[in-house]
């Protein structure tokens, strides 16, 4: 096996980005992603749109993809697609063509769940020098996720903590929503916070048990607070916008590092390997430089391509399912919710 070329084509469609990509062995070959705009409009995914932009983008994307790599589709060894957790309209496109595409070339089928694939995509080569050891504590947090993992081998993670109502990167689009910023509004929180001073308005963090992550309350109390502040002042967001993210901001960072801090306590494990969108934070980036210097643990960030969906991460998870001999029924189905734990295991 070591010597052989095994060429995986990877197909990502769980939310609303279609992706696909092709890995020979554990590199990259290709990764093409087509966002959908059409969300913007709506401040949110829309389930419905997003399952049409599948159908529309994922024959060019596939194409797109085959190009790059510049390799025949005769010489794929597998194919991998996500199976869940996601949008069942959006899982549903990519689990047809996958199936379809491997019958048609006659080739190993392979599910991969998403959650799962955010962590494996740590084991992509060309990133980091090193790679995470098992175990590692994995956080993912993304516009769909927020979770903290425990990974004692590939395939054998359990779930620690994880969100009870809204994702992180909601936390943060919903918030730049009440400013009036535009959808996915994260990434100009995160921008105008680094103007601002964090410490200038404060919000209370949720109290929530163990591992877990709760994100509306603060949503509302943002609201509340913005509401009482444009009474007074119908001019405050645009004075202030650069403390009211850096405030925002603050708060979310510190209920992230607050878990993480007790899961590393909890578990005696220091090295954290974080996915997801919001993994692009310049917050959580600098929480967990400190954390490195301050408290000896040892972080892991995988290249911004490979945190948010792209279908290079299902990939990997691909490659590895390949090594094992782990491949799918023809008659698998998408599956919306999906946990890590209930992932099939290799066999
Ligand atoms: O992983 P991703 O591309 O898609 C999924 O949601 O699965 O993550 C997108 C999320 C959005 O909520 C976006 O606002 C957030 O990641 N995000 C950020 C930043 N960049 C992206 N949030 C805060 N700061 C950023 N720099
Ligand atoms: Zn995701």
């Amino acid at each position: 096996m070591e010597n052989k070329s095994i060429y995986i084509l990877a197909i990502e469609s769980s939310c609303d980005d279609t992706s696909a990509a092709v890995l020979c062995n554990k590199k990259v070959l290709s990764n093409v992603t087509a966002t959908q705009k059409i969300h913007e409009e709506y401040g949110g995914v829309v389930p419905e749109l997003a399952s049409r932009a599948h159908q529309q983008n994922i024959v060019p994307v596939v194409h797109q993809a085959l190009n790059k790599a510049n390799i025949d589709k005769k010489l794929i060894s597998a194919i991998a697609f996500t199976r869940g957790p996601g949008l069942m309209g959006s899982l549903l496109v990519g689990t047809s063509f996958a199936k379809s595409l491997a019958l048609g070339l006659n080739v190993p089928l392979i599910e991969v769940n998403h959650m799962q694939a955010h962590i494996l995509a740590h084991f992509i080569e060309g990133q980091n020098e090193e790679t995470p050891q098992f175990p590692f504590l994995a956080m993912t947090i993304s516009g769909g996720h927020t979770q903290v993992v425990l990974v004692k081998d590939y395939f054998n993670m359990e779930i620690l903590g994880e969100t009870l109502d809204d994702a992180v990167g909601e936390a943060f689009d919903k918030s730049a929503k009440i400013l009036g910023l535009p959808y996915p509004g994260g990434p100009l929180v995160d921008k105008y916070a680094r103007e601002g001073n964090p410490k200038a308005f404060s919000f209370p963090k949720p109290k929530v048990e163990g591992l877990n992550f709760s994100f509306s309350g603060l949503k509302t109390s943002i609201l509340y607070f913005i509401q009482k502040e444009t009474a007074k002042n119908p001019k405050f967001i645009e004075e202030n916008i650069a403390d009211i993210c850096a405030s925002i901001q603050f708060t979310i960072i510190n209920i992230l590092m607050d878990k993480l801090k007790k899961a590393v306590k909890e578990t005696g494990i220091k090295q954290i390997a974080i996915g997801g969108g919001v993994s692009a934070n310049s917050g959580i980036r600098e929480a967990l430089k400190k954390a490195e210097k301050n408290k000896g643990w040892k972080t892991f960030i995988p290249k911004f391509e490979y945190c948010t969906d792209n279908a290079a991460m299902i990939g990997i998870v691909g490659q590895l399912k390949y090594e094992k001999g782990n491949f799918t029924n023809s008659s698998v189905s998408a599956k919306a919710r999906y946990t890590i734990t209930q992932a099939e295991q290799p066999i």
